[in-house]
């Protein structure tokens, strides 16, 4: 074990003191690191951002951020991350937009594992393409989180689902090895430790995102037409949880397309269009989850609001069954 994991393996267990976390990671990913080269993974979520900064704070321009456009991203993502990452921090990021290329491999796979599987493979297999371009690139970054090795079944714990940034990393990498600074975190210390390096509010505050993106909400065949309706609804549903400032009361909250069709009535005429799932739950360290319990008008009122301006949708289930039995995510 390297001496940059034995400082990381330390904080397990631990109160987090933020401040001496940032010294001590930066201190760490420099003696990981050295001169050498980092290309990071960047989702968009918290966890990857948070490490996009501290890895930027440690070794600047020696790291390459890529952000992997796999078409299950939510609205407008690609472009809010540009906006702060390459904008506000200066990090050197670059953006792949291979919506196309994961939609034709993923074609015909509807087991949710395979799903996984298949998008952690390829995103991996873009990542390398993006390295090979760049040159000489030694470390590849993470952004795992402690759940995520503990779910993914990693240090004797059963696995209960793929994480593609801990299981589905083929062996022949072709990197030297990885940098994960967040790695023994919970989602509550990422987004302390993000706040005190100045990333902006709403991003922190972000909902946690999974590596798969949509694509673990969007049940059956991954297509364009059912992840263009999801991302529309899942819009709808976040921005009418900001407004009515019950954002604040959920970790996590999506819509889910079900890829069930129903029958609906639109001006008089038979309608026969999908059924989108919303959900909202509560939790500290996501491996239980409640539900939170919004109130019973609201509810109504997004439903109605998503049936009728996101065309293709007739239908909205509101899921109310809390972790475990279910999981977050529904693949
Ligand atoms: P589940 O669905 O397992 O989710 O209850 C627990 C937490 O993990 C997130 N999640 C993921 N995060 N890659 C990630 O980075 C993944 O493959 C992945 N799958 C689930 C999920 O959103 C929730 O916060």
């Amino acid at each position: 074990m390297n001496k940059a994991e034995k400082v990381r393996l330390a904080k397990v267990g631990k109160k987090l003191n933020v401040k001496s976390y940032i010294k001590n990671e930066i201190a760490a990913i420099r003696e990981q690191v050295g001169d050498k080269k980092v290309l990071l993974a960047m989702s968009g979520g918290v966890d990857s951002s948070v490490c996009a900064v501290l890895l930027h704070q440690a070794i600047g321009k020696n790291l390459t951020c890529v952000f992997v456009d796999h078409g299950c991203m939510r609205l407008n993502e690609a472009r809010e991350v540009k906006k702060v990452f390459k904008g506000q921090f200066g990090i050197n990021l670059i953006q792949v937009n291979a919506e196309a290329r994961f939609l034709e491999k993923a074609k015909g796979i509807t087991d949710p594992e395979l799903k996984r599987k298949c998008i952690g493979g390829e995103f991996i297999r873009v990542f390398e393409e993006e390295a090979r371009k760049l040159g000489r690139i030694e470390f590849l970054g993470q952004g795992t989180i402690y759940p995520d090795i503990v779910e993914s079944g990693v240090g004797g714990h059963k696995a209960v689902k793929a994480h593609h940034n801990v299981g589905g990393l083929p062996k022949d990498i072709g990197f030297e090895g990885l940098v994960e600074p967040v790695k023994y975190l919970y989602k509550d210390e990422v987004r302390a430790v993000g706040k005190a390096l100045g990333i902006p509010d709403f991003m922190v505050q972000r909902q946690p995102f999974p590596g798969p993106g949509l694509a673990v909400r969007c049940l059956g065949e991954l297509t364009k037409e059912k992840l263009d309706i999801l991302r529309k609804a899942d819009f709808v549903f976040r921005d009418e949880m900001a407004r009515a400032k019950l954002d604040r009361k959920a970790q996590q909250f999506f819509a889910i397309m079900t890829n069930v069709k129903s029958v609906g009535v639109k001006n008089g005429a038979r309608t026969f269009g999908y059924v989108i799932a919303i959900r909202a739950i509560s939790t500290s360290q996501f491996v239980k989850a409640g539900v939170v319990e919004l109130p019973f008008k609201f509810v109504t009122s997004v439903a109605e609001k998503i049936a009728t301006t996101v065309k293709g949708v007739n239908r909205v289930v509101w899921d109310i069954t809390p972790k475990p039995p279910a999981t977050i995510e529904w693949e």
